[in-house]
């Protein structure tokens, strides 16, 4: 291909994949392409929209502060924006967490707690523990440290010189039970990989990181709660830091406002980004408990955390996330979201038990179906082959290989909705074909 610049489109294969739908207005939970299509946005746009697309509230707040102060540097700075969200977080975190630090998306969010974990044992003078524990099947982003420490994949494969060795332990993956138990029998024997592991190193291990409840681009694999507290309690008896990712999970998503609520767990370190500005702008953010916090305080500047981006804090992003929590509170969000896990779980029961299906699974707002298929896995050629039944139905649905999933907007009606898994039950007999 000769002249000009072309955009190099994300996650896709120019040869094969098909060309992209030029977008040209979104509102609400639909997508409207420029040659007339109208898409019900099933995955929120990446998992990133809450509110729907075009949220009046988000829009004009984000035009006001645009007017405001566009940008600023947030070293030796700050501003009105980000002190209001700090605010709005504050009153949905958990009070053992005490500081945020601001990115610029998930994957910096993760590489910022990672680094946060490393240099604090080295601050509090235990340098030997730098090494990082991690679940098969975690994804946490695409930057060097985030794939380091998600699930080797055909994604990071070229790069797996460059990658910094992980401990890896079970994920509780039960449909795929790693030891071999079913639900009914087992008493989170997967979490014995962990224990094990913590037994013998945690004078080596600065801090395990999870996908708390809900393991999102590894398959939507839905985790017990249990498990997440299995995971934290192992963490505090040997001393080391749980990082928990809710970057996908984080603002009501499996239900609550944080997964890790729903376990009653808090972590060391949380990541958040995607629904973190309602979906509308970039934006991470990193939180700690005080503990970590202050081993980064002291006379000596060696102590300091010397990371940022350029676009930290940045006003609009900020405002747009304020917008968003405020949204929280004037509408029926969490009765949404509720209204969205009962038709998932009533149009699931419904499929289970056909011949394509191996699995089902759900969590608030996220719906999966585990597809038989004889080459599981991302590169399954299901994948190409639902996505364009789901783009031709006017679905905007992105299989990880042979699992379907839905995470829509909290807005989508329940007719969409009912739409949405009318076309999942139809795509199953084409899975047989
Ligand atoms: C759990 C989790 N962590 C981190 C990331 C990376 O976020 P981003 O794509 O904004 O870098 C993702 C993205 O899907 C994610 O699901």
């Amino acid at each position: 291909m000769s002249g000009g610049l072309r955009i190099w489109h994300p996650f896709t294969q120019e040869a094969l994949d098909p060309p992209p739908i030029r977008i040209a207005r979104a509102q609400g939970v639909y997508l409207y392409a420029g040659d007339g299509r109208r898409l019900i946005d099933g995955i929120s746009s990446w998992w990133v929209n809450l509110h729907g697309h075009g949220h009046p509230a988000i829009v004009s707040a984000i035009a006001e502060q645009a007017a405001k102060v566009d940008h600023v540097l947030l070293a030796g700075f700050t501003h009105e924006a980000v002190e209001e969200l700090r605010a709005s977080l504050q009153k949905i975190l958990p009070n053992l967490l005490s500081h945020i630090f601001f990115s610029d998306d998930g994957s910096t969010a993760v590489e910022v707690a990672l680094k946060m974990a490393l240099q604090y044992w080295q601050n509090v003078g235990r340098p030997k523990k730098q090494a990082i524990v991690a679940l098969d099947h975690a994804y946490h982003g695409d930057t060097v440290g985030a794939m380091s420490v998600g699930a080797e994949s055909a994604f990071t494969d070229p790069f797996r010189n460059l990658l910094f060795p992980v401990h890896r332990v079970h994920s509780a993956y039960c449909y795929r039970c790693p030891v071999g138990k079913t639900r009914a029998s087992c008493d989170i024997d997967c979490a014995q990989s962990l224990e094990r592991l913590l037994t013998e190193k945690h004078g080596q291990i600065a801090a395990v990181i999870v996908e708390p409840l809900l393991q999102g681009a590894g398959g939507m694999i839905v985790h017990p709660v249990e498990f997440l507290q299995r995971v934290r309690r192992l963490c505090s008896d040997h001393n080391v830091l749980l990082i928990a990712d809710e970057v996908l999970t984080g603002f009501g998503r499996c239900g609550k406002m944080f997964a890790c609520e729903l376990a009653g767990v808090v972590p060391d370190l949380m990541c958040l980004s995607k629904g973190l500005t309602g979906g509308v702008l970039p934006m991470g953010a990193t939180i700690c408990t005080s503990q970590v916090h202050d081993a980064f305080v002291g006379d000596d500047r060696t102590r300091t955390f010397y990371h940022g981006h350029s676009y930290t804090g940045n006003p609009i992003a900020a405002t747009a996330g304020v917008a968003s929590l405020k949204i929280f509170e004037r509408e029926p969000v969490f009765d949404r979201i509720a209204m969205i896990a009962r038709i998932h779980r009533e149009r699931l029961d419904a499929i289970r038990n056909h011949p394509a299906v191996g699995e089902v699974r759900s969590i608030g707002t996220m719906a999966a179906v585990e597809l038989h298929a004889d080459d599981p896995g991302y590169a399954s050629k299901l994948r190409p082959k639902l996505y364009k039944f789901f783009i031709d139905s006017g679905v905007l649905l992105r299989p990880l290989g042979n699992i379907v999933y839905v995470l829509p907007p909290y807005v989508i009606s329940p007719d969409e909705l009912n739409y949405v898994h009318d076309r999942i039950a139809e795509s199953l007999d084409l899975c047989q074909s």
